[in-house]
């Protein structure tokens, strides 16, 4: 079993250190909430419904850009998908070439190669059409393109020195609402270690929800990635960070997926209900841009990495658990949201903000149940622990602005409890 994140070791978390540790923490939270105000983060333009993707190319035409260089993978590509964009493209004589090599988790490799190919081919605008890992790697193409430079001279904070090449996207799953975020991530090809570049320049110019492309996506898929929105909505609303403008977007995120990931996973062609999933996702991206995310996603990536669970099922794996543990510091925020989106049981608005916390989560618990989600990590194991607990609590001390900061005993904890789970659904199982 791989070991990802060594530079972790080096936190000691015990006692007069775990002190430290906080107070690092939740400084690093300040400087991220200060950036956030600071730097000014654009935002998309938005096209939804079945003609957006017709719209976001009649933008990127009328914005002067004549030979596209169309990101997307192999899959894809074989499904016929990208001919929405490239029979639109050739209506009105707009070059294009396209590069379907993109993997999941992509490399340092299968970036650069895009890179080569849009320069060799001397495209001028970027057009994404896939899920997260397509979304990524086009930001990383596409700001590389602009600043002449290699992807590896974009990893950290502010490193571009020039805009991107202008870049549209089109998300073919409800999840990661990366064509919102200031941010991409890349694996090394060796280590496959992630590196993560951020920069408001990255934001894509524009974004299509287009409802008929989602509709193909398997059940599984939707009710993980569903999840992952849900994931990052909670997160940015628990969050320290938070704002009133976050919390807009948190709260509407959550509410949409309350009510139509359920109709998404069951008829996949509800296509009210795979738009209201797609813009929820773009929602949930632009809310935790700002406000960050926490613990669900900090363990959730340890559960990746040593583990291979794919990202929105590790989180629906998580979820229940952080949120039990942040109850007490979130209560009062979790009522407030369960008031807003309307998960308070009838007659009961009057109950406690412990009690209308507590019902939240238990929706919470039962959305996740109701969408069959597999809760077994195979190869899991106790000794592994101790590194992906400190693994984890680097992750948040570095990135988020968490309600309430857990101890590697309490980290520790939450492992446990989904060794358990999944040792008893295998054993109910088998
Ligand atoms: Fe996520």
């Amino acid at each position: 079993m791989k070991h990802p994140n060594r530079l972790s070791q080096l936190i000691n978390t015990n006692g007069l250190q775990h002190a430290g540790y906080l107070a690092v923490a939740k400084t690093r939270a300040k400087v991220l909430k200060a950036f956030s105000y600071v730097v000014p983060i654009r935002r998309p333009m938005l096209f939804v419904g079945e003609t957006s993707c017709e719209e976001l190319c009649d933008m990127l035409i009328n914005e002067g850009n004549a030979h596209v260089f169309i990101v997307t993978d192999a899959v894809l590509n074989k499904l016929g998908i990208p001919a929405k964009v490239t029979d639109y493209l050739d209506e009105k004589n707009i070059r294009y070439h396209i590069y379907d090599g993109i993997t999941p988790d992509p490399t340092f490799a299968v970036v650069k190669e895009g890179l080569r190919q849009s320069v060799a081919a001397k495209c001028d605008s970027i057009i994404a059409i896939g899920g997260g890992s397509v979304i990524d790697a086009a930001k990383m193409i596409a700001m590389a393109q602009g600043n002449k430079c290699q992807p590896e001279q974009l990893i950290g904070l502010l490193k571009a020195k020039k805009p991107s090449v202008p870049l549209y996207c089109i998300p073919t799953t409800a999840g990661t609402g990366s064509e919102a975020t200031l941010g991409a991530v890349v694996s090394d090809d060796k280590t496959h270690q992630k590196a993560l570049s951020i920069d408001p320049r990255m934001v894509p110019l524009a974004a299509a929800i287009d409802p008929a492309i989602m509709q193909g996506m398997p059940s599984h898929i939707t009710a993980d990635t569903g999840i992952d929105v849900l994931t990052h909505a909670l997160e940015a609303w628990m969050s320290a960070n938070a704002s009133v403008e976050t919390d807009y977007y948190a709260a509407s995120a959550v509410k949409s997926v309350m009510q139509y990931l359920p109709l998404a996973y069951q008829d996949g062609g509800n296509l009210k209900a795979r738009k209201e999933m797609g813009v929820a996702a773009h929602y949930g991206g632009i809310a935790f841009n700002k406000a960050g995310l926490g613990y669900v996603h900090a363990i959730a990536h340890q559960l990746g990495a040593y583990y291979g669970i794919p990202h929105g099922r590790a989180n629906a794996i998580v979820l229940p658990y952080v949120l039990d543990v942040n109850r007490q510091a979130s209560k009062k925020r979790l009522a407030k949201l369960a008031k807003q989106t309307g998960m308070i049981r009838q007659g009961n608005a009057g109950n406690s903000d412990a009690e209308i916390a507590d019902h939240l989560i238990a929706q919470v618990r039962d959305l996740i149940a109701s969408l069959h989600i597999d809760p077994t990590v195979k190869g899991m194991q106790s000794s592994d622990f101790d590194d992906i607990a400190k693994a984890a609590a680097k992750e948040v001390s570095d990135t988020y602005a968490v309600p309430t900061y857990l101890s590697p005993a309490e980290i520790k904890d939450i492992l446990t409890k989904i060794k358990h789970a999944s040792e008893q659904h295998i054993g109910a199982a088998g």
